[in-house]
This record gives structure tokens, sequence and C-alpha cells, in this order.
């Protein structure tokens, strides 16, 4: 029997989820085929329920439908309700069920793939749309020192300020410190925008990650400019993506995966996009 996966967004053709989950499934022997689903403005739901139909298991969404599947989920997960995000859809009981494993993604390359710290350590996220509130939450369960959001738009980082209402996190309006931990989830690099922050943000040992991600070749410019700077802890969002990936195919299958070989192989395969 073969399963029916699919990623939703748009644009979609750049997505590498179906390679990541053809990969995951032939650990386990599972036959799949996870489709590339283009979703014009609007037409979101109609795309959902149309997969739904046609036997459809479960599906990841990226940018920019992930509030649009929060609002399609009849129940949805902790991480899914702060996030007000929702990037793997899976059905249960018939009901439409949302989560978000974007966070824990993100946490279990830092930590594991990594092995950076985030236990009392000074975080800074730059940004504050639906990439970094993916991520705040999960940042926050690993114990930081604090962590302080700063956005082009102040009010929306303020606004996830309130979502989690944490001593440690603060929505902050300029940047005159150094921190340990920098996490680029700005999407400035999609629009060839330059971002305009001070080298102060950094020291000799703070490690920089990237939501976004490149090629060896080809790396991101806020990962170009860290690391004209001196940082030599850098790190883009491929890992994030291949873990956020494992933990939907666990919420699919109730099966675990092995990430090192897929985050190798995929990183191997070398298409920017
Ligand atoms: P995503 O789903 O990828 O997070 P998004 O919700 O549109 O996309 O959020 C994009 C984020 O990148 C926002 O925080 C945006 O800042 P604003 O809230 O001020 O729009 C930030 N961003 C995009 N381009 C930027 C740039 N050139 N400089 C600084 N921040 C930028």
């Amino acid at each position: 029997m073969k399963h029916k996966l699919a990623v939703l967004g748009n644009p979609i053709a750049h997505s590498r989820s179906p390679e990541i989950h053809k990969k995951f499934a032939e650990q386990h022997r599972i036959e799949v085929s996870c489709e590339r689903i283009l979703v014009p403005s609007k037409r979101f739901e109609n795309h959902a329920l149309e997969f739904f139909k046609s036997g459809g298991q479960g599906f990841n969404i990226t940018a920019p439908c992930k509030q649009d599947a929060f609002r399609l989920s009849a129940t949805c997960s902790k991480a899914a309700e702060l996030a007000q995000a929702v990037n793997t859809i899976s059905r249960r009981d018939g009901v439409i069920h949302g989560d978000n494993t974007d966070g824990a993604g993100l946490r279990q390359d830092i930590l594991v793939n990594l092995g950076w710290e985030i236990e009392n350590k000074n975080v800074l996220l730059l940004g504050a749309g639906g990439a970094a509130s993916g991520v705040v939450g999960d940042l926050l369960s690993s114990n930081p020192n604090s962590l302080h959001i700063f956005n082009r738009t102040f009010t929306k980082a303020k606004a996830i300020e309130k979502v989690h209402s944490d001593p440690r996190l603060t929505a902050i309006t300029y940047l005159d410190r150094s921190y340990d931990l920098i996490i680029n989830a700005t999407s400035a690099a999609f629009n060839d925008e330059k971002l305009d922050l001070p080298p102060s943000i950094l020291c000799d040992e703070s490690c920089c990650y990237d939501l976004t991600y490149g090629t060896e070749a080809n790396e991101t410019p806020f990962l170009i400019w860290t690391k004209g700077l001196g940082v030599t802890s850098v790190a883009d969002g491929l890992g994030m993506l291949v873990e956020q990936a494992a933990q939907a195919f666990e919420i699919w299958f109730s099966k675990t995966v092995s990430t090192a070989p897929v985050i190798e192989a995929i990183r191997g395969n070398g298409e920017n996009s």
C-alpha cells in the first residue's frame, strides 16, 4: 500500500520535503508518494480537503499557509496553539489535527546535531513573523537565561511577547549588547534584502543560526555576515528542516527515523532551494 503525503505552500517548487519523506520511508520500507501542491491565495482549505478526499494521509505546510492550516485544524497541539500556526496536518478519528514541529526541529538541530547550548544562554531572535513565532515556545522550554526578540516592526515582536507571557522573553527596540546564540528568522534573504545589524551583537563565542538555508557554495547572507566578523559556530536551517520533517513523519506513522544520514544526503544533493 502506498501512503499519500504532500507539502502545501506558495511557492512550492523549491520544497525539499518530498525528498526527505521518501528517505524516511525507505528506512522503514514504507511506500510513500509526496506531492508538492501549489496553493493560490485563499485556496488553502479547498486544496487541503481535496487532498484528504483523494486518500491523503497527512501533509506538511510551508509559507504562507501555516496560519490557514491553523484555522483549518479542528484540534491542535500546544505548540501549534502558541505559534498560532500549523506545519503538520494529520487526521485523528476523522478529525483534522494540526501540529507545529518547527520549534522542536530547531531545538533538536541546535542541541543534538550541533551540540550548542541554550540553557542559561542569552538568545536573540531576529524577526517576528510566522517562522519566528513557531520557534519561541521550544526555545523557552530549553531554559535560556533570556530570549530577546528584535523585529523591524516592533508591534509584532511585542505581540509574540504577550502570547507567551514569560519573564525571560522580551521584545526589544534596539540592539546594544552581544548574545550567546543569535537566530535569524527574518525573510530578508528571500527578497534579496540586507539585514542592517550592528556587529556589537556578536562576540567570539556567539553561535549563529539561520532558519533559511543555502548550499555550501552559496551560504545565506546572514551567515556570510557573521563569518566575516569572525564567528565560527554557524549553521543554516537544513538540519531543522529535516528534524521538523522527522517529527511530522512520526506523527503520521508512529515511527521514529534516523535523521543524520538524511541531513547528509540532502546537503550533498546541493541545489539551492
Ligand atoms: P515567515 O513566515 O518566513 O516568517 P513572515 O511572516 O512574512 O514570513 O515574516 C517575515 C519576517 O521577516 C518579519 O519579521 C519581517 O519584518 P516585519 O515584521 O517588519 O515585516 C522580517 N523581515 C523581512 N524582510 C526584512 C528586512 N529586509 N529587514 C528586517 N526584517 C525583515
